[in-house]
């Protein structure tokens, strides 16, 4: 792998950039191959965008996704955000009046769409509780019962970075006949994927976290057997198998997963999402792991020794590190960090300070980065 990134991500220089968990830095050959077709259409028009580079654009993202999940391009639905693609999902399973468990540390868009369904619909949605930020995964595993309809999970914790052992909860939840869904959007693009081998029945992830591409473009793995019966909740001209067909009078789905795909969107971030996707399994995502991995351990080591603060993140993330602060609220800190010569740019979320580095991070950032946390953190 190579060891410096600094020239294709341009902002290293000058700030240490340490929230990907947050938004990812583009690297410049995708900020150009999204620069160049976004300029195209729009100069262009349809000069520039005839039918089959409009229909590439998503095969293409579809490829790619596809070589990264571990599954084939037609397990894959191409979406604009994570959040759209949980709502299409949740709208399009039929729930009956199972009950859907998640947990009390999820990212709002992960519970929120069965909240909604729950209000019109029999069902109940229960939210595992967390112990000082962490879900206990015995307790989680009690609650998937025969009721249960849908497990709904992050891959990752956006916050602490707990990992769920999802082949495990995935088996237990299949034991009982209810389905999995999981939002990967903090796992992909440096957590090795397999999702076959997992079984999971739908991974959902969006482009501008751990993939480094920019705002608007995110894809679903569904799982054949899942989504050979399932009615997709919205329709559009993109989800039958010819869309060029323009037959406004029969709807007869594609007989894959692009069926949940309905609509035109920014073209250019899905070509970027997969020209991405593309830079980062160059580089190979074990190696990413392995890299962002130590930057994190270095950072565990040190913050450890720090006076009054308290690591959330188990040991087995590898790619964020989240930890409390005593005696300082964590807006103060921010300023602090933000107001350095070379700015360190993190995460505040809940009062906890979220570390979260990628390819383009190095040692010596990590090295700045404590000096800073020591600097600011032991005058309090
Ligand atoms: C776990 C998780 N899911 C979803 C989102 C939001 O995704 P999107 O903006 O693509 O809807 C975030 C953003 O922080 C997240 O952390």
């Amino acid at each position: 792998m190579r060891d410096d990134f600094k020239e294709d991500f341009a902002l290293t220089e000058d700030v240490a950039y340490l929230d990907a968990a947050n938004i990812g830095l583009v690297s410049e050959p995708v900020i150009e191959t999204a620069t160049e077709i976004f300029a195209d259409i729009a100069r262009g028009g349809t000069r520039e965008l005839n039918e089959q580079r409009e229909a590439m654009v998503y095969d293409n993202l579809r490829e790619e996704s596809a070589a990264l999940f571990g599954c084939a391009p037609d397990d894959v639905a191409v979406f604009s955000s994570t959040t759209e693609a949980l709502n299409v999902i949740a709208w399009s399973l039929d729930l009956g009046n199972g009950t859907i468990i998640s947990t009390d540390v999820e990212f709002p868009s992960v519970t929120y769409p069965w909240i909604r369904i729950a209000r019109t619909q029999d069902l109940d949605v229960v939210l595992v509780e967390s112990e000082n930020w962490i879900v206990p995964e015995e307790t989680l595993l009690s609650r998937i019962t025969a009721d249960t309809a849908v497990v709904v999970l992050s891959h990752v914790e956006y916050l602490t970075g707990q990992r769920f052992d999802l082949q495990r909860i995935i088996e237990h939840a299949h034991e009982m006949g209810a389905i999995v869904v999981v939002d990967g959007i903090q796992a992909a693009g440096y957590l090795p994927l397999d999702l076959q081998e997992m079984g999971v029945d739908v991974y959902i992830t969006g482009s501008y976290k751990w993939l480094l591409a920019p705002f608007g473009a995110a894809v679903a793995y569904i799982d054949e057997d899942l989504r050979t019966d399932l009615e997709p909740a919205f329709v559009g001209w993109r989800s039958v198998e010819e869309m060029w067909n323009l037959d406004a009078t029969t709807l007869t789905y594609a007989p894959a997963a692009r069926k949940f795909e309905y609509s035109t969107s920014a073209y250019d971030v899905k070509l970027a999402m997969a020209e991405s996707i593309k830079y980062l399994r160059t580089i190979g995502i074990e190696n990413i792991y392995d890299h962002n991995r130590e930057l994190v351990t270095m950072l565990r080591q040190e913050v450890r020794n720090i006076e009054g603060t308290e690591i959330i993140t188990p040991g087995t993330e590898g790619s964020r590190l989240t930890f409390s602060v005593d005696d300082m609220e964590g807006a103060e800190i921010e300023r602090r960090l933000q107001n350095l010569s070379r700015p360190i740019e993190v995460s505040i979320r809940s009062g906890l300070i979220r570390v979260s580095p990628h390819i383009y991070n190095t040692e010596a950032d990590i090295q700045y980065a404590i000096e800073q946390f020591k600097e600011i953190l032991e005058g309090r």
